[in-house]
């Protein structure tokens, strides 16, 4: 058994440099991973709600058009690798980034921003206005991409998607556990820590820039055996390609930061705040988050995408249609994430 796995990561190990192959179909969208502010247990009695001043002690360039900051504070607890946090930008804006700094540096955090021009205005606030001596503000960490114990591993990540991965490999390597690294990017400038990761690591690094190989080919997937654990961040098309290559009885972790599927077909219904009793009409254009925060305006989100879970509410009645890729089967017995998901009938009681 060990050898056979042995041979499995080796498989992958060796897939560099390799052709174009074609990636977008979808399976089972996955285990949703990160928990929810509301359900969470605060890290050291911190609430998972407050907000700690940080400094940012360090700003690097890790590859074309990412940010690399540190922050450093007395005050920011433990974390472990594949968390994430909320920092809020100047402008009040809140964005979420994964951790990739060492988890052994007591009050030390390390994350890491890729400039999306055409985004919605996070990254750009960020590269323009996040210097070193600034204070950003950041809520303790929540881990929905936790690493679980295995005999090894596969990693695989696309750009800004090595972020959480990068910490798992130190705790792999340092618990001697076999692993590889699939990392795929636009170009070898745009891939950041690939470099070092190279250097590191070694072989058990497979660097794929598309620019000079194509996409990953994530064939050697298929060898692997279910002692193995997949870990996967990046784009929602690699992550689908990975989904699609990795054998059923291999689990699969996957990183979400791409927004859940809207849907075309949205229709109006209505939601009652069962603490008021106050109704809500949703128009079909609109989310129900922004319905619900007409009413109380102070309601938390984030994302609006689908994949923070900050928006998260039990639901009292009614039947949910849920757009989410986060919440696991439980949670959507009795909760929905405001703003993407909608009512399968007309009328939806929210606890709130
Ligand atoms: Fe992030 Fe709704 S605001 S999931």
């Amino acid at each position: 058994m060990r050898r056979s796995k042995a041979l499995a990561v080796g498989a992958l190990a060796g897939a560099a440099w390799l052709t174009k192959r074609a990636i977008g179909r979808r399976i089972n969208a996955g285990s949703p991973l990160w928990p929810l502010p509301a359900l969470e247990t605060p890290v050291s009695g911190y609430s998972p709600r407050r907000w700690i001043p940080a400094l940012i002690v360090s700003r690097t360039e890790p590859a074309d058009g990412v940010l690399s900051l540190t922050l450093e504070s007395a005050e920011l607890p433990a974390w472990t690798p594949g968390a994430h946090v909320d920092v809020q930008l100047p402008s009040g804006l809140v964005r979420q980034y994964s951790l990739c700094g060492d988890p052994s540096e007591q009050g030390r955090y390390t994350i890491a921003v890729r400039l999306v021009e055409d985004g919605r205005g996070g990254s750009r606030e960020a590269h323009a206005q996040l210097v070193e001596g600034a204070e950003l503000p950041v809520r303790p960490p929540r881990n929905r991409f936790p690493l679980e114990p295995a005999d090894s591993y596969a990693f695989v990540a696309g750009g800004i998607g090595i972020t959480p991965v990068l910490p798992m490999l130190r705790a792999a390597t340092a618990a001697g556990t076999a692993w590889t690294l699939l990392y795929g990017g636009r170009s070898l400038a745009s891939m950041p820590f690939a470099t070092e990761l190279a250097a590191t690591y070694g072989d058990r690094v497979t660097l794929v820039p598309e620019d000079e190989a194509g996409l990953p080919d994530l064939s050697p997937l298929a060898a692997l055996g279910p002692d193995t654990l997949v870990y996967c961040c990046g784009p929602a098309p690699l992550m689908a390609a990975v989904e699609a290559a990795v054998p059923e009885s291999v689990p699969v972790h996957l990183e979400r930061f791409t927004p859940a599927a809207s849907g075309s077909d949205a229709r109006a219904f209505t939601v009652e705040l069962h603490r008021s009793g106050r109704l809500v009409e949703v128009a079909a254009e609109e989310s129900a988050l922004t319905a619900v925060r007409r009413e109380l305006p102070n309601t938390p989100y984030s994302c609006e995408q689908g994949f923070c879970g900050t928006c998260q509410h039990r639901v009292l009645s009614g039947t949910v249609d849920h757009r989410d890729t986060l919440l696991t089967d439980g949670e959507r017995e009795d909760s929905m994430l405001l703003c993407v998901s909608r009512a399968a009938t007309d009328h939806l009681v929210l606890d709130l």
